[in-house]
């Protein structure tokens, strides 16, 4: 089993530390454009292996990509982050130049390849992919809903002092601040969390999960990676061990709650093969309202990446 990491960055370098520690590949390529900083983090990250006791090899290149020839994953991560004061959106034009040859690349060398996308905005960067890799969307698709619900989770887990690993949710939408928590899907250990916070406090949580990201880059200057890496590598997980998981995933609807032609958060099912299912939920109107509110605001950045195309 091979997995690539395109982008050595924050979360890139995260991602590939963690599939390696967890061992789900015998080798991960880690590739980035910046001459020597794969192959810097790649030694660094296997010079862990010792200590760890892990075997997978972790392998850098500077932009060689016959290095990363036969991966069954590769998790797209290159591209700018945010800084202070600008939205996901802001990166359009940059990162999709990014995702859109570094795509080509991959599959060039991996035309099996099951290609998850991290860059931002996130949702139009994982249709980008899409739409150059020439692919199934079943084996295209983006990660952040697993990122959105941890944050969700943990903030829950901090309000009701209990553990995080007993809080169970679901979110849909894109990954902004138009994302959709959806407290009727969450859980504590089977307890619907609506019998155990009130709603001020609930409603306050979903505020502050939608507007996670921007808090951290408030904090940092640049956006997060801890987080990011890991929820990334739960989907590498997901799919090189065939764990048929249950995660809010970034998928191409067609039909699902009624939008067509559009990259959104939903739950899928996660296995060898990739999206293995959308799972549809029976929405209020009122959730459903909120959705589409969510598919309006992403579809519209769809468009402008569409139409710069057709400029080019
Ligand atoms: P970073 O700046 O630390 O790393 C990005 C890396 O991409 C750099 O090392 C850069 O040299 C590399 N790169 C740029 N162009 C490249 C190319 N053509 N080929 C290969 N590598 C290239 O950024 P960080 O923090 O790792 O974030 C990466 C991306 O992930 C950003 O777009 C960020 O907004 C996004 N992100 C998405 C999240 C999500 O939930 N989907 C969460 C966190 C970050
Ligand atoms: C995050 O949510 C900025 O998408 C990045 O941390």
């Amino acid at each position: 089993m091979k997995v690539t990491v395109v982008g050595a960055g924050n979360v890139g370098a995260t991602c590939a530390n963690v599939i390696a520690h967890k061992e789900l590949a015998n080798e991960v390529v880690l590739i980035d454009i910046k001459e020597g900083i794969a192959e810097g983090k790649s030694l660094d990250i296997w010079q862990t292996a010792p200590i760890n006791l892990y075997d997978t090899r972790v392998i850098g290149s500077t932009n060689d990509y016959s290095k990363t020839a036969g991966s069954e994953v590769v998790v797209i991560t290159s591209g700018l982050p945010r800084k202070p004061g600008m939205s996901r959106d802001d990166l359009i034009a940059t990162n999709a130049g990014i995702v859109k040859s570094v795509t080509e690349n991959i599959i060039k060398h991996s035309p099996n390849a099951i290609i998850i996308v991290v860059s931002n905005p996130l949702d139009v960067m994982t249709y980008c992919a899409y739409k150059t890799a020439g692919i199934s969307s079943h084996k295209v698709f983006g990660m952040a809903g697993i990122l959105d619900t941890a944050r969700y989770r943990a903030f829950l887990a901090e309000a009701l002092n209990c553990s995080p690993k007993d809080i169970q949710a679901v979110l849909m939408g894109g990954h902004g601040d138009t994302m959709v928590p959806l407290p009727r899907y969450t859980t504590v250990a089977g307890i619907p969390v609506t019998e155990l916070i009130d709603k001020a406090k609930l409603d306050a949580i979903v505020d502050r999960t939608k507007k996670g990201g921007g808090e951290l880059v408030n904090l940092m200057g640049t956006s997060a990676w801890y987080a990011p890496g890991a929820a990334a590598a739960q989907m590498v997980e997901a799919i090189v061990r065939d764990q048929k998981r249950i995660f809010p995933v970034c998928a191409l609807l067609n039909g699902e709650y009624g939008l067509k032609n559009i990259y959104l958060g939903a739950p899928v099912k996660l296995g060898k093969n990739g999206i293995e299912e959308i799972i549809q939920l029976q929405l209020t109107a009122d959730e459903q309202a909120l959705v589409d509110d969510s598919a309006k605001h992403v579809k519209e950045v769809m468009d402008v990446l569409d139409n710069m195309q057709a400029v080019a």
